[in-house]
């Protein structure tokens, strides 16, 4: 489908990913670590039961810098600096152990980086053993993990699988070597069939790929390849990123030229082009960036309106509350959120002291909750109904923006329900923002620099 420049210029403003709502910028500095640990003590108690949780480690290390990335990493070539990670990251589990009514039924795990194949398979098996002897593992638990493909070797998949992972992501990007170059990310595509074969040798049961469009130097043959050859591997799912150009945050960006970008116009064209690509194919496309196979558990959950959106991405695990555990990791509790410090050494010195190392976070009201919803539905359906009591505020904010957006053909709404269309899904964060009343509220023209660009 093509999209008109005017539009794509239009659209092409700063807007939240929505990983979360509210969003990070309106999260509070400094909350109260006695109020955190009472909400999720008695969130535990209600969600562990019902539906069990979700952990995610982020282990932050990389042994070289991709000028792109916009990940919280640490680059260091110094494998010493496992052991001391992994401790922290015990000392922090028993801290909310002790919180806990219950041993933790771990119902999803992600471990995400950083490299988190940075680190050896027994270091990875020991620190996961240490975790699980507090825990119940139930018998349908979703395991995955983010692996390298330069690094990722046979014993990591080995160890990881006879722990119960089944899921692994490969970080591919692009595979046309003057990309690979100018991001500092030479990554032979051998290196992609070795690990992807080996993971399915094992018995690994979804293989799924990371690309990016919007990097520079990106061509439109140099995509085509790429789609191309990934495809012939015949990955269960594919996340196609848009590139988040944030060079105030993520420093390693400022060290290519942004003349070397694409222009929006030719970004969302290799947007178009990997999305008809993966069509052909028989990819089906689910919410924002995705992709998935037929028989893949996403897509079926995209099918019958089960999806669901959290930190780690796309998942078909509702479980009510995403503990997050390691530097800068981010915890849902479902009715409120927390980021731990950024820094491995501000983590680190919260953990010496005992303390949870939660620096920021927000405690949603029930306003939050009902619009949240509405923008999960948006992201993981692409449609929501209206409840009766919601349309004063709907009418105040969201109706004037659903109106705009109708009026360029991304959306129909009523004041009982709203639609995407397939041109709006272009435009998902845009739609999405539609409901973000603390934006709304608050727009101010000081606030440059807080999101990427929607396209
Ligand atoms: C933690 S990394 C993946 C694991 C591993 N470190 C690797 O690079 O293969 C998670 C994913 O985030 C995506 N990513 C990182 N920086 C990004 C950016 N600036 N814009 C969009 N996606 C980005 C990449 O696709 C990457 O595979
Ligand atoms: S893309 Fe992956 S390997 Fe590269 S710096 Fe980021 S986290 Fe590390």
């Amino acid at each position: 489908m093509n999209v008109s420049v005017d539009l794509l210029n239009k659209y092409n403003v700063q807007v939240p990913r929505y990983t979360s709502y509210p969003t990070v910028p309106v999260w509070k500095e400094n909350i109260s670590v006695t109020q955190w640990k009472e909400t999720f003590s008695k969130q535990f108690s209600i969600v562990n039961a019902e539906t069990g949780i979700s952990l995610y480690l982020h282990l932050p290390f990389c042994e070289k810098l991709c000028t792109y990335c916009g990940c919280n990493k640490k680059i260091t070539t110094n494998h010493d600096v496992e052991e001391e990670y992994m401790q922290a990251i015990l000392k922090e589990w028993k801290q909310y152990t002790a919180l806990m009514n219950k041993k933790p039924v771990i119902a999803e795990l992600h471990l995400g980086g950083g490299t988190p194949t940075f680190f050896s398979p027994e270091n990875l098996q020991k620190l996961l053993q240490s975790i699980f002897d507090e825990a119940i593992i139930p018998e349908h638990h979703e395991f995955s993990f983010e692996g390298h493909p330069n690094n990722t070797s046979k014993d990591h998949l080995q160890t990881l699988y006879n722990i119960g992972f089944r899921r692994v992501s490969y970080g591919v990007q692009d595979n046309d070597p003057k990309v690979q170059f100018i991001i500092n990310r030479i990554q032979p595509f051998e290196n992609l069939v070795n690990a992807v074969n080996i993971a399915r040798e094992i018995g690994y049961s979804s293989v799924n790929f990371d690309l990016i469009y919007g990097l520079p130097l990106q061509t439109l043959e140099g995509m085509q390849k790429t789609i191309e050859q990934c495809i012939t591997l015949r990955p269960d799912r594919i996340a196609f990123y848009s590139y988040a150009h944030v060079p105030w945050t993520s420093r390693g960006q400022r060290l290519f030229d942004e003349k070397d970008l694409p222009t929006p116009d030719l970004k969302m064209k290799l947007y178009c082009l990997g999305k008809d690509l993966l069509m052909q194919c028989g990819y089906h496309d689910i919410g924002m960036d995705h992709f998935a196979l037929p028989a893949d558990d996403l897509y079926l959950a995209w099918k019958d309106g089960t999806l669901h959106r959290n930190f780690m991405g796309y998942t078909t695990q509702n479980t009510g509350m995403l503990l997050g555990l390691g530097v800068s990791s981010i915890s849902d509790l479902g009715n409120a959120f927390a980021q731990n410090h950024k820094t491995i050494h501000d983590y680190y010195q919260c953990i010496e002291n005992n303390e949870l190392p939660v620096i920021k976070g927000y405690f949603l009201n029930e306003e939050d909750v009902t619009f949240r919803k509405y923008i999960l539905r948006v992201s993981c359906q692409g449609n929501t109904r209206f409840a009766e009591k919601d349309l004063p505020l709907l009418e105040q904010f969201a109706f004037p923006e659903l109106e705009a957006l109708q009026a360029d053909g991304l959306l129909n709404y009523s004041a009982e329900k709203m639609e995407v269309t397939p041109l709006g899904r272009h435009f998902i964060r845009n739609i999405c923002k539609s409901f973000d009343l603390h934006l709304l509220r608050n727009i101010q023209p000081s606030d440059k620099n807080l999101f990427s660009r929607a396209i």
